[in-house]
């Protein structure tokens, strides 16, 4: 799963969400700290992965040089973070499961992003800054929906991103949602790799068709930035 998650994140299918969640990142950043305050800011990636968006992140940030900031990613599987590790050697990745423990102090937290992951709002809203964000990126009942309707993998709850808000409030109050959709075409290893780096392909039951592909697929996301609950000086 893991080296197929990567494979096609190295294909760059996924580079828009990684682009916008930069934007979205600094923008939050930016904001959460007045100018006068040039203290270390504290980026984590709850349910990080192989690092991808961690690592893009880091990059992107990094150019501008516009703050110091720390990034620690967490993820409950090891390989995961040891292969996130090897590539992204100015980022901290611990193994912990995020509705357990992320491992930092309470309030500690400017950014908190979750891609694709589980999320625990007790646990965010404990380590969250007063000034903090928390970016989630949510798949949209579309997402990949023609590789669904090829391959029996596991269904996207309609209407997710309400459920999460929902489930968010009132420690998390929704600042901002913005839609993320465009369609990309896939050839076989692509599609191989997508449908390998899911965890329904342990469901699989019939082998991919050989020489399958191109195949035209949705990408369809939201973007959705919370702020926390309690009162901060945020304006
Ligand atoms: C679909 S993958 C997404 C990974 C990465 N965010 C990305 O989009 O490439 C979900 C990740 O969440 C991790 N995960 C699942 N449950 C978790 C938990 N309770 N605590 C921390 N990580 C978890 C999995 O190990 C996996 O790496």
């Amino acid at each position: 799963m893991l080296t197929a998650r990567r494979r096609f994140l190295d294909r760059g299918h996924f580079a828009p969400i990684a682009d916008r969640l930069c934007d979205l990142a600094l923008a939050q950043l930016t904001h959460s700290t007045p100018e006068t305050e040039n203290r270390l800011r504290t980026v984590v990636d709850a349910g990080c992965g192989e690092g991808y968006y961690l690592g893009a992140l880091q990059s992107h940030l990094t150019t501008r040089r516009e703050m110091e900031v720390q990034y620690l990613g967490i993820d409950t599987s090891r390989d995961a973070c040891r292969m996130a590790a090897r590539r992204y050697r100015d980022v901290c990745f611990a193994v912990s499961d995020l509705k357990d423990l992320i491992p930092v102090s309470d309030r500690s937290v400017d950014l908190l992003i979750n891609i694709f992951a589980p999320r625990d709002v007790a646990e965010f809203t404990r380590v969250l800054h007063p000034s903090g964000a928390v970016v989630v990126v949510i798949p949209q009942s579309s997402h990949l929906v023609e590789l669904r309707s090829t391959f029996p993998l596991i269904g996207i709850e309609e209407n997710k991103a309400d459920h999460v808000i929902r489930r968010f409030d009132p420690g998390l109050r929704l600042a901002h949602r913005e839609p993320l959709e465009y369609a990309l075409v896939l050839d076989h290893d692509a599609i191989v790799d997508l449908v390998g780096m899911s965890p329904s392909h342990r469901h699989l039951t019939e082998p991919l068709i050989p020489g399958s592909g191109p195949l035209r697929v949705t990408v369809a996301v939201e973007l959705l930035t919370f702020h926390t609950g309690v009162p901060s000086f945020r304006s």
